[in-house]
């Protein structure tokens, strides 16, 4: 079956007060629009077009960056006036000649839509007996959504703008659009330039199409959705707020039946796109964003931000800041890590307290445990890094690489002034400026002598 997905992204968002886009909002790390355009993908439909408009450079970016390298292709199409849903799908239809097929059509602001319901929701049209489908729910607030009106037989007459309600249809028509619909792709060609803007918003309404259909003698259902939360939209920060916490207890809820111990579930930000392996425990205030993957029998947290980054089994992730970082397993970070992009710790090696790398490979079992800069550096294994020790890779114009070898120690407030090479099983002492290579098994002492003046603090005593 060949699903076409036109997801609508165009609109203005008023209602969030925003300088951004409304779809780029982000839930979970994740911007709103690539939550509805995964979803479309993750059901199957082969094609995903995207209707942008306002901020239309922003959403394009957005998912350019977000879908480059991967096996999701969006054809973007512009809808440089936006005159309402309807428009916005016919505008699509005439740029990409859909016409045919079943055509699924979502808001952009609808991130919470599950692949499984837009996979059911598309077979009611794949047969052709049916021209259109709705997705439906009653929320515990229909403020905002359009109502769906029943014909005496049970099935759906119209869809009533809650602008265009009565107080009457207000009251009782709790029966809500979800902004998700299925459409026989020749059935939406035929009939969308029928819709008129003759309604309290002036706008071409989308749902319009239902009444459309049926007034041509077609067969229109609705699909009711039973967990009414896959439905809800986000206009407003507040809707976007309630859904972050719905995302983020889904999620929570699915890892902790797959193995994974929350101290408490409603402190841990986990995005859509994370995996933690079984036996990890998440302490509070943890947020896993992009595509980041954890282990088994992992600590995260409490106080740990991790993005786009891997961490193996075993590690201690306490209070650490990582970002395109990779931990290979047992490594142990923090409290008050800075792992930076490229910073590669191998097994069993750490990075400690207000220790900031970047670029950088830790060899195995090798510590960097006290407030150290390591940048732009290849470790070998079982190196034992001093505290407040620094590579100076940076001379003001270019960034320079430092190498060290195995089991070499650098003593405490070691300067590494890059490019240098230090060997294996090397000593530095502490204190040095080491700005020449250390060959393997050598010490390096860079330090003036010390001087001993005796009597001298009872003498500045006597003074003052
Ligand atoms: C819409 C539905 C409403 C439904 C609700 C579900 C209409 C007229 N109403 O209302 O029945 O209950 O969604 O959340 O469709 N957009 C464009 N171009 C436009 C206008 C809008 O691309 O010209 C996009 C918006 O960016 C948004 C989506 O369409 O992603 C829906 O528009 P929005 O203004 O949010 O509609 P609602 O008032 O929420
Ligand atoms: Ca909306």
């Amino acid at each position: 079956m060949d699903v076409s997905a036109i997801i609508m992204a165009a609109g203005e968002g008023t209602r969030m007060k925003s300088n951004h886009a409304k779809v780029s909002h982000k839930i979970l790390g994740k911007p709103m629009i690539c939550w509805v355009v995964d979803a479309a993908h993750a059901a199957g439909c082969d094609r995903i077009v995207v209707v942008i408009g306002s901020h239309a450079d922003e959403v394009r970016a957005l998912l350019d960056s977000a879908y480059a390298g991967s096996d999701v292709t969006i054809e973007c199409v512009e809808q440089t006036e936006r005159l309402g849903t309807a428009h916005a799908v016919r505008v699509a239809l005439d740029a990409t000649g859909i016409a045919a097929g079943p055509v699924v059509v979502l808001n952009g602001d609808l991130p919470l839509i599950s692949p499984n319901t837009i996979r059911s929701f598309a077979q009611t049209v794949a047969t052709g007996e049916q021209a259109a489908a709705v997705l439906t729910m009653t929320p515990t607030n229909p403020f905002g959504y359009g109502r769906i009106e029943l014909d005496a037989d049970g099935s759906v007459a119209r869809i009533v703008e809650q602008k265009d309600c009565t107080p009457e249809q207000d009251a009782n028509l709790l029966e809500c659009n979800a902004g998700c619909y299925a459409f026989d792709g020749a059935q939406l060609a035929a009939h969308i330039s029928e819709v008129t803007c003759d309604n309290a918003q002036s706008e071409y309404y989308l749902p319009d199409m239902i009444e459309i259909l049926k007034s041509a003698g077609q067969s229109v259902s609705i699909f009711h959705c039973d967990d009414y939360r896959e439905g809800l939209g986000v206009n407003s920060r507040a809707q976007l707020a309630e859904l972050t916490a719905i995302a983020r207890d889904r999620i929570n809820a699915r890892l902790m039946a797959e193995g994974v111990t929350f101290i408490d579930p409603a402190q841990a930000w986990i995005g859509p796109d994370a995996t933690i392996g079984r036996d990890t425990i998440v302490w509070p205030q943890t947020h896993l964003i992009g595509h980041c993957s954890v282990g088994e029998e992992c600590q995260l947290g409490p106080n740990t931000r991790l993005t786009d980054t891997r961490v193996g089994n075993g590690c201690v992730v306490d209070e650490t800041v990582a970002i395109e970082a990779v931990l290979e397993n047992n490594v142990d970070c923090g409290p008050r890590a800075y792992l930076r992009p490229g910073t590669h710790m191998l097994d069993g090696s750490k990075a400690g307290t207000h220790v900031e790398i970047k670029k950088s490979t830790i060899g195995e079992g090798s510590k960097v445990p006290h407030l150290s800069y390591i940048g732009d550096t290849t470790m070998g294994a079982g190196v034992n890094i001093g505290a407040g020790s620094i590579t100076c890779n940076y001379d003001g114009k270019n960034k320079h690489a430092t190498t060290i070898g195995d089991r070499t120690f650098i003593g405490s407030d070691t300067m590494m002034v890059a490019p240098v090479n230090i060997g294996s099983d090397a000593i530095t002492g502490a204190g040095g400026t080491i700005t020449k290579d250390v060959p393997d098994g050598a010490l390096a002492i860079e330090r003036t002598q010390q001087r001993i003046v005796e009597g001298y603090t009872e003498r500045k005593r006597a003074r003052l």
